[in-house]
């Protein structure tokens, strides 16, 4: 019988440190055998986000360990590993060093050829443990660096058709739960205290929400959360806060996807959304997906909650497509600290943008 393909995925590019191995199931989608994470949420707590040289030296010290418990966990041999693929960017330079250098001296001594894997690429796959897939179809990728909508044509294949202006979706929660007090990382906080708040509390801004197409837009958002900061009393007021900010992101959401629709409708004869990245853990805007999806008789599309924020097992699932189609790089291939899925989208982030 022929053996089944068994490819390992390693993720560094910034704040945890993850190793899995997942296993080719033919027509399937694969099997994950292991997928360990380690967080570094308690070394960057203190300081209300990621500090880059603290969270390279954690992926150092435990990179090695998670190896062996996702080898253990798996029952794979080191040997039996068909490719090693690891995230190359985009990142912190100095966390996805730590561990495309470890898949590299792993393919180098296993004789195994080596994948380099786009981490957004990994986001954009990640529902595909669960479903059967088909290109095209409209991706929102919302994730504390990055929030874009992209058309997917395949493998490797992106057309950006709208992007945040400023912060990503994911920095807006984490600013924001850090003005409130309420800590980090603060997307799963906000969600939280929102439930305890009245979301019709606070009227906040919604930039650019009638121009731009679909591009993104929440710096203003946050600074007016800054500003409604001062009139803060009581606790209560701050959780009203917390869930006008989370209602009037869900309102910018509708609109904004709704306009991607229409786009991709104009490109494409897709009718699937899918939603990835940790932003995408959220509830409500689950729930706001779900509702838009039915109106424009779309299937919506989810990873399963524990491959929403970065892990491997969405690096490996990448590794194993490009491994089928025999995808392999170089062992010089650099770390790349950007790495934009659709390269000739134009940098739309900085002030005086003309949309
Ligand atoms: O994809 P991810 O794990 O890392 C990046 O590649 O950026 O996303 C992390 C982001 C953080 O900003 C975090 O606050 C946000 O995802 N997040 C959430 C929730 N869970 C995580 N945002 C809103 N609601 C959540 N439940
Ligand atoms: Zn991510």
């Amino acid at each position: 019988m022929k053996k089944k393909i068994l490819i390992m995925g390693i993720e560094t590019s910034c704040d945890e440190t993850a190793v899995s191995i997942i296993q080719d199931n033919g027509s399937k989608p694969p099997k994950i055998l292991a997928n360990i994470v380690s967080s570094q949420e308690q070394v960057h707590k203190k300081f209300g986000g990621v500090v880059p040289e603290l969270a390279a030296r954690s992926h150092l010290e435990k990179i090695e360990m998670i190896t062996k418990k996702a080898l253990k966990k798996s029952k794979v041999k080191l040997n039996d590993i068909n490719a090693i693929s690891a995230t190359a960017g985009p990142g912190l330079i100095v966390c996805l060093s730590v561990g495309f250098s470890f898949a590299k001296s792993l393919a180098l001594a296993l004789k195994k050829p080596l994948i380099a894997v786009n981490h957004l690429e990994g986001h954009a796959l990640s529902p595909m443990f669960e479903n059967k897939l088909k290109y095209p179809y409209l991706l929102l990728l919302i994730s504390g660096g990055h929030t874009q909508f992209l058309v997917v044509k395949g493998l490797g294949k992106y057309k950006r058709i709208g992007t945040t202006i400023d912060d990503a979706l994911g920095e807006a929660f984490d600013k924001t739960s850090k003005m409130l007090g309420f800590g980090f990382p603060g997307g799963p906080k906000i969600e939280k205290y929102s439930k305890k708040g009245d979301p019709k509390k606070f009227d906040l801004p919604m930039p650019i929400i009638n121009k731009g197409g679909c591009n993104l837009s929440f710096a203003g958002l946050k600074t007016a959360v800054l500003r409604a900061k001062i009139l803060l009393k009581t606790k209560k007021d701050k959780y009203d806060l917390a869930a006008s900010f989370q209602a009037t992101v869900l309102k910018i959401i509708y609109k904004k996807t709704k306009i991607a629709i229409g786009k991709f409708r104009k490109i494409s004869k897709g009718k699937s959304l899918v939603i990835a990245g940790g932003v995408a853990s959220n509830q409500e805007i689950r729930r706001i997906i779900k509702k838009i999806c039915y109106e424009e008789k779309f299937k919506s599309y989810f990873p399963k909650m524990n491959l929403c924020s970065d892990n491997a097992a969405m690096i490996a699932i990448t590794g194993l497509k490009k491994f089928k189609k025999r995808k392999f790089d170089k062992l010089n291939f650099p770390v790349r600290p950007r790495w934009p899925l659709d390269r000739r989208a134009k940098f739309l982030k900085g002030s005086g943008v003309k949309l």
